[in-house]
């Protein structure tokens, strides 16, 4: 953090004795599997997250500045691109990358069909909807629960210029054959990798194909800032315009506390005559909107946060013990161990989420399943319609879940997992 001088002897004890709480925490965290839960999910965060945050706040500097520009330069890299703007959620960054392609600074796209998948995240699907796009949908694979490439194809038109989609669960797509349609037909794509940061295709990292893509610091991801998200780009000019976006749709686009004190701005212009239907009046850039925009910034004290969360990137990869997958293209970086019942079985997902919650183990379904069979899709499609168009995804709606991949799920913790699956098992007389 830059703003370290300011700190005086009363805060530097303070931070002292918020250090050693913290540490004091972190020595005596147990974990007894069958008597504390083993989460399917959630933050690791230690005295260093803690301290750094709150040296934020006691630095009185509230908004993104200065921790969020330097969290924007590292976090790029790790998705690929060179460049970068932190946002307040994973879902603000969806709506961003799609709110982007209308402005006239890009692809000023007004009407356009936008293929993707029915099986999604709902926050992945909604920007379409809300941007006044027309959503194409396609199943997704079971095994991969990615998209489902071949039905890409199946449904393309002229009219449809871009395709969204996310990496579920760190299990990279199919890139080389979705790559081989994006430049065939001409196509924008966006990468949803709110779950597989750090994940590769063939050597090359997610979120790093499409011309922009999306990240989720929620807490039950790679990293955590909080809350939080991320929209990486692959050129200036859409960063310019998805912060314009994120900042209420305002010019400027300095960063930082230096650039906000600056007279002449990162531009070197900020008073002038910026508005066209007003030549001679000099406005301050920073009041001047070229976007019509939101505000979807997040604090700063999250972003020193997210800071100290990068430092352990390797190490969190490091200390999962995997699922095996044999695609040698692809490198998983594992978000959730995912399971779903073959239709021979004589038991449901309700039966054995249920036993593993008896025994302290977390489960979730995975994200709602069939998406455009939630309430608030039936304007979209008809349900009958939804139901057996996408058997995949319906199929995901009802028999599967998640069970936790996580860096506090060691030996001893899968040790139980699977006492407890071989004695649901034995209870349905399966084995
Ligand atoms: C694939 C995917 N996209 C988008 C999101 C939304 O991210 P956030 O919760 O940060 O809004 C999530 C969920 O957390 C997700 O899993």
């Amino acid at each position: 953090m830059k703003t370290d001088n300011r700190l005086d002897e009363s805060t530097e004890n303070l931070l002292k004795v918020i250090e050693e709480y913290y540490e004091n925490k972190d020595k005596n965290r147990t974990h007894v599997p069958g008597k504390d839960v083993i989460q399917h999910a959630g933050p690791y965060l230690r005295k260093e997250e803690f301290v750094a945050s709150i040296k934020t706040l006691l630095n009185e500097w509230m908004v993104v500045g200065e921790n969020g520009q330097e969290f924007e330069n590292k976090f790029c890299e790790l998705m690929g691109q060179p460049y970068g703007i932190v946002t307040n959620s994973g879902s603000s960054a969806n709506l961003l990358m799609l709110a982007a392609l209308k402005s006239k600074s890009t692809y000023n796209l007004k009407k356009a069909k936008v293929i993707t998948p029915a099986f999604c995240f709902p926050t992945t699907l909604n920007p379409i909807i809300q941007n006044g796009f027309e959503p194409v949908f396609v199943d997704v694979n079971l095994g991969d629960y990615n998209i489902d490439v071949d039905a890409i194809e199946k449904v393309i038109d002229k009219d449809c210029k871009v395709l969204f989609f996310s990496h579920n669960f760190g299990t990279p797509a199919n890139m080389k054959e979705i790559m081989k349609i994006v430049e065939e037909h001409d196509l924008i794509l966006l990468e949803d990798n709110c779950d597989a940061l750090r994940s590769q295709y063939d050597g090359k990292l997610t979120g790093s194909f499409g011309i922009m893509s999306s990240c989720s610091f929620y807490p039950a991801h790679h990293i955590t800032l909080g809350e939080g998200g991320f929209v990486a780009c692959s050129n200036e000019n859409l960063a310019r315009v998805v912060r314009s976006l994120r900042d209420w749709g305002r010019g400027c686009y300095c960063v930082g506390k230096k650039a906000n004190e600056s007279k002449t701005g990162t531009c070197g212009k900020r008073f002038s005559n910026w508005i066209d239907s007003m030549p001679n009046e000099i406005f301050d850039h920073k009041f001047v909107y070229g976007e019509i925009g939101y505000n979807l910034k997040p604090l700063d004290l999250q972003c020193a946060m997210g800071l100290e969360q990068i430092k352990r990137l390797d190490w969190f990869e490091e200390s999962f013990i995997l699922p095996k997958y044999n695609d040698p293209k692809k490198k998983i970086n594992w978000f959730g161990f995912i399971l779903t019942l073959k239709n021979t079985l004589k038991f449901n997902r309700h039966d054995i989420c249920d036993f593993y919650e008896n025994h302290k183990i977390s489960t979730r379904t995975f994200f709602g399943g069939n998406t455009l069979l939630h309430p608030a899709y039936s304007d979209v499609i008809r349900y009958d319609e939804a139901l057996v168009k996408y058997p995949n995804a319906t199929k995901i709606t009802t028999d599967a879940f998640i069970l936790g991949v996580h860096p506090s799920i060691g030996h001893k913790q899968i040790e139980w997992i699977k006492n407890v699956t071989d004695e649901f098992f034995i209870s349905k007389k399966l084995i």
